[in-house]
Parts: C-alpha cells; structure tokens; sequence
C-alpha cells in the first residue's frame, strides 16, 4: 500500500462512509480514498472479518478508518451507522452508497423473497442510506466543511440502470429505480449544497460476476460486449468515486458517470442494424 506518496489528495480529511465495503467495489472504493487521504467507515453487513482487517490495514498505513456493522435494508442500522461513523470522525461529508446484490432467476421462476431481497438493499437501500445522509449534512456545522459542497453523495449503480437484463429483473428494475432516485435527489437537494451523483459500472471483476470471468468461454462472450476489450478493475471505479466526490467535481450534480469499457456504446449495433 502506498499511502505517504498520496497524501494532500483532494479528499484529505474528508469523512467517508462506503456501504457494502467488505468486498469487491465497495471495498475497493474504501481502501482507495482511505489511501488518498480519507477517514473511511467501511460498513459490512455479514462479513465483519475483511471490514476488519481493511480498517488495520488502512490505520497501519497512517490512515484513519473503522468497520462498522449494518445492514443498509434496515432503518434502524442505517441510524447507527451514520451515528457511529459521527462518534468515530466527528462528522460525514460523503456518502458512497454501495450496497448491492443479485438473486438471478427467469421471471416465471423468482420468488417473491428474492425479488423483495434485491429491492430491499439496491433501491430501499440507497434511500434509507442517502435520506440519513441528507439530514447528517444538513446538520453539520457550515466552518468545518473540509471542502465546497455541503456533502457529496455517490451512489454505485449499474449499465443496467438502463440495459434491459433477462433472468435479472429484481436488479435491473432496482438499479433502473436507483437512477431516477439519484436524478430526482439531486434535484430536491442541490440548494442545500449537496452534490448528488452515480457510477454505473459495467462487468468489473468481482465475486459478483465470477461466473464470467472465471470461465474462458463465458469471458469470451462477455468480450462482444466490452468494446474497450478488457473487463474492468474495481481501481476504475474507485478512481471515479474519487473524483466525482471531491471538490474536482464540484460543479457535477445529477449524472451518472458510466465505468464501462464501452458497454453501454451499443456494441452489437457495430456491424449490423
Ligand atoms: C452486474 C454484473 C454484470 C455487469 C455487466 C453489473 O451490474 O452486477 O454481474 O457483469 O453489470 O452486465
């Protein structure tokens, strides 16, 4: 880890909370701010143990971070987490709403829990975190913001806020939900100083996707449509998240930032149509 070399970042002393950090994106996301400067919470909610050990390895690198429990489906969890985040640094200044899950069927096929599971945390989720956020940043004393805005929310959504996924319709409807939600609150909080935007990542290497990217032939599929030829790393997020949260963007409120490779570009439409 490279933490000394990074220091004086636009994010120095910026307090961050990223939900669903004790793995893939959310985690990576943590670990990058952190070592760019940022206090980070790194919430978990089932798996306590890389929370933990994010959280040390951070503190060890002279960073400042915690793991803290919750599950972002759950309002009072939600409550404790921006309470212990304030215990732990004083204050929030960003909010990187990650939290998310797939429960895959056919139509015909998905339960209603998984269907209930997967709106739960990926839209309920992001308004209980994000509505917590609202009123955090609205109650934190004007002086000590550490930069421009009045808070910063990044939401991590998905191309499928707007491409159509068969076998997926929980998520797709979630994330397409998650969209809206994001363009209509940074609409209703942009007087109040608060920047409201989202990261769509395409197919990024995580345990979310291992399926893909751990078979040869599922990952050559997956090429068709990546037109940049390469599945994403959780680092081009991050370092998206970064920007978009840190006063570099403090005149962007309201878009989503597509992390795609190109997947959204169409791809099959290249020679045909
Ligand atoms: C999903 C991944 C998928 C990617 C591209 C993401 O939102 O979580 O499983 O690989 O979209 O389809």
């Amino acid at each position: 880890m490279n933490t000394s070399s990074t220091r004086g970042s636009k994010l120095d002393g910026v307090v961050v909370l990223v939900t669903g950090a004790s793995s893939g994106i959310g985690q990576s996301v943590a670990r990058y701010l952190g070592e760019i400067g940022a206090s980070v919470a790194i919430n978990y909610h089932a798996q306590r143990e890389p929370a933990e050990k994010l959280a040390e390895e951070l503190r060890i690198g002279g960073g400042s971070a915690i793991a803290l429990p919750g599950d972002v489906s759950q309002e009072d969890d939600v409550t404790k987490l921006f309470e212990n985040t304030v215990e732990a640094f004083g204050r929030v200044d960003v909010l990187v709403a990650n939290s998310g899950m797939q429960k895959d069927a056919p139509v015909a096929e998905m339960s209603l829990d998984d269907w209930k599971a997967v709106i739960d945390v990926d839209l309920t989720g992001q308004f209980l975190s994000c509505r917590q956020a609202v009123r955090q940043f609205r109650n934190q004393a004007k002086a000590a913001r550490p930069f421009r805005s009045a808070g910063s929310i990044v939401s991590i959504t998905s191309v499928h806020d707007r491409i159509p996924w068969a076998g997926h319709i929980n998520y797709a409807a979630a994330k397409g939900g998650a969209r809206m939600f994001v363009e209509t609150l940074a609409q209703e909080v942009a007087a109040d100083g608060i920047r409201v935007n989202a990261v769509a990542p395409g197919a990024i290497r995580t345990p979310i996707n291992r399926d893909v990217w751990d078979d040869e032939a599922a990952l050559e599929n997956l090429m068709k449509l990546i037109p940049y030829g390469r599945i994403g790393e959780t680092d081009d997020v991050s370092k998206a998240v970064a920007w978009l949260a840190s006063d570099d963007a403090d005149y962007v409120t309201g878009v989503t930032l597509y992390v795609d490779g190109g997947m959204m570009l169409y791809p099959s439409f290249r020679d045909n149509g």
